[in-house]
């Protein structure tokens, strides 16, 4: 990890979206978060189970954070309703009256592990992988910036990437390169916005239901093989564990504008 920068205080009032945050990293990343923040903090979580996400919001609720939740299909949402969100959300409160302002974007999925990369062509499928995964998180994002806009200063950004960002993985090639240009598209606002913190947070390999569907799914006998062994070693993480990492690394605000940081990486 780069060298240092100033430590991050959440302990004001702050602002807080995640999305994902129904079940895996997310609901372990909104509830690691919860603890921090002080007083009137206020959380929405997003995501399409509106139960889990229920569930999640319970977990977040404090004397300190009220905490609500949005079902919405982060794929489909246009623009308007993803401003519709947040803007709803913030219902008797104004954007000055936090001293954060945070979002998470963890939302993601594997795409289609059933094809060998040599043989994809279905570019229909194609665009609804990137919708998700890549454009709708851009979409968010915006209207996350521009809401918050006279207190840009405040502003922190936090996108779960992955290690497949950086590093190819056979028999992933929806993923890997999803994750590669939404991971360069917050580099790229990162260099333009300095006065904005925005970290790439990889997770590290971790036990979600991302995990089951590898092992369900992929045909690359590498892929299933990689997998396997992850959860044959008991090598995986729990949830918890790198959202507790995440905060860590958050935080300690060592990261250079967009720095990519894994679980792993040494601090
Ligand atoms: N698990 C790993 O080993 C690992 C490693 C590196 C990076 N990551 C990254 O970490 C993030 C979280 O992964 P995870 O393992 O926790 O996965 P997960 O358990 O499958 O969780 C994915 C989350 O995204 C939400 N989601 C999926 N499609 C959605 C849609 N169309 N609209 C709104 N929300 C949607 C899901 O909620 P609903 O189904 O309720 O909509 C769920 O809350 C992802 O970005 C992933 O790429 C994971």
């Amino acid at each position: 990890m780069a060298s240092s920068s100033c430590s991050i205080d959440l302990s004001g009032p702050t602002y807080c979206i995640v999305s994902g945050a129904s079940q895996g990293i997310g609901r372990a990343i909104a509830a690691e978060v919860a603890k921090l923040l002080g007083p009137k903090s206020l959380m929405l979580l997003l995501a399409r189970k509106a139960d889990e996400l229920a569930k999640t919001a319970s977990m977040c609720q404090s004397d300190n954070v009220k905490a609500i939740y949005k079902s919405i299909d982060l794929g489909k949402a246009s623009t308007k309703e993803m401003n519709d969100v947040i803007v709803n959300s913030l219902e008797g409160y104004k954007v000055t009256d936090f001293a954060t302002c945070l979002i998470f974007h963890n939302v993601g999925s594997l795409g289609n592990l059933a094809i060998e990369t040599a043989r994809i062509e279905d570019s229909n499928e194609l665009a609804q992988y990137y919708d998700l995964n890549v454009f709708k998180v851009i979409s968010l994002n915006t209207q996350f910036l521009k809401i918050f806009e006279a207190v840009e200063d405040r502003i922190i950004i936090v996108n779960i990437t992955s290690l497949c960002a950086i590093k190819p993985m056979s028999g992933m090639a929806y993923y890997c390169s999803g994750k590669a240009a939404r991971e360069m598209y917050f580099k790229v606002l990162a260099e333009e916005k300095k006065h904005i913190k925005v970290l790439n947070y990889s997770p590290g390999p971790v036990e979600t239901s991302m995990i089951d569907y590898v092992l369900t799914e992929a045909v690359n006998d590498n892929l299933r093989d990689v997998f396997t062994s992850f959860k044959n070693q008991g090598v995986l993480l729990k949830p918890d564990m790198t959202a507790r990492k995440c905060m860590k690394v958050l935080q300690a605000g060592k990261f250079t504008p967009g720095e990519h940081v894994d679980y792993f990486d040494d601090e």
